[in-house]
């Protein structure tokens, strides 16, 4: 039985398991549980962020899928969506270096234009520099809408059809899935949802066919290494049991 160590040094990853997403919930309820603002338990998911990315990478994880920004989110008050985007800022700044030395790749998927300028530009240049690095693929989705996404590859397939670079009988799920912001990358295997919702929220529809779901009541700023090890164990225990 595969197993893995939640307390000593990393273990293996589980056979089969290459792509990983986390729909990360629960920072307000954490801070509000804390009694403190918002902000703070998105302050505190920065962390945990951290964490995970680095934990995923030290055990050879090829991808890992963060959903750190809805369509919907704008719709937050401003001064929420503002301390988000101050964040995400400060992430990217700050993590820039340690990205790149582990060769890890960063891409920012969804719609992005609407990011402000302050962000896009650290944002688009750590997508540059680490294009060619292929030890990890960090994707962030940022005001990401599962079913835009989907929309936006029929648009791009009908516009190759009308322009004539591609015949409709050519089109099937690979030439789909090439157009889609997660082209190139493994289906996903495993998808993680914390603070305890049964809900896929528009996260990824395609990509997550046949994915294993795991959900824990932990709110994402308490996930951190051992519960990302804890999830790692159940989906190598149920494909164990049930196959791949
Ligand atoms: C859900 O919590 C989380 C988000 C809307 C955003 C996720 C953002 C981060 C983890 C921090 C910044 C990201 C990066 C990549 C540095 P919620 O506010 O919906 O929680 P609630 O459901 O308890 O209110």
């Amino acid at each position: 039985m595969i197993r893995l160590s939640v307390m000593g040094s990393l273990a293996q990853l589980p056979p089969g398991l290459h792509h990983v997403a986390i729909i990360m919930d629960g920072n307000g309820r954490w801070a509000q549980q804390k009694g403190l603002p918002r902000l703070a338990g998105h302050k505190q998911g920065a962390q945990s962020v951290r964490e995970v990315v680095r934990t995923a990478r030290k055990l050879g994880l090829s991808a890992l899928t963060l959903y750190a920004f809805s369509e919907q989110n704008w719709e937050r008050p401003l001064e929420e969506v503002q301390g988000l985007m101050q964040l995400l800022f400060d992430y990217v700044v700050e993590e820039r270096e340690e990205i790149l030395q582990n060769g890890i790749r960063l891409k920012a998927i969804g719609n992005i234009s609407r990011l402000p300028e302050f962000v896009l530009r650290p944002l688009l240049k750590l997508e540059q520099d680490s294009a060619h690095n292929d030890n990890m693929t960090l994707s962030l989705a940022l005001s990401y809408g599962g079913q835009e996404s989907l929309a936006q590859g029929m648009r791009r397939l009908a516009e190759e059809v009308s322009e004539g670079s591609l015949s409709v009988e050519d089109i099937d799920e690979a030439t789909f899935s090439a157009r889609l912001p997660t082209a190139g990358l493994p289906k996903v295997d495993l998808l993680i949802r914390t603070s305890g919702e049964l809900r896929t929220s528009n996260f990824l529809p395609w990509e997550t066919t046949g994915a294993r779901f795991y959900v824990t009541p932990l709110l994402w700023p308490d996930f951190g290494k051992d519960a990302l090890l804890a999830a790692l164990a159940a989906y190598a225990e149920e494909t164990e049991v049930r196959g791949p």
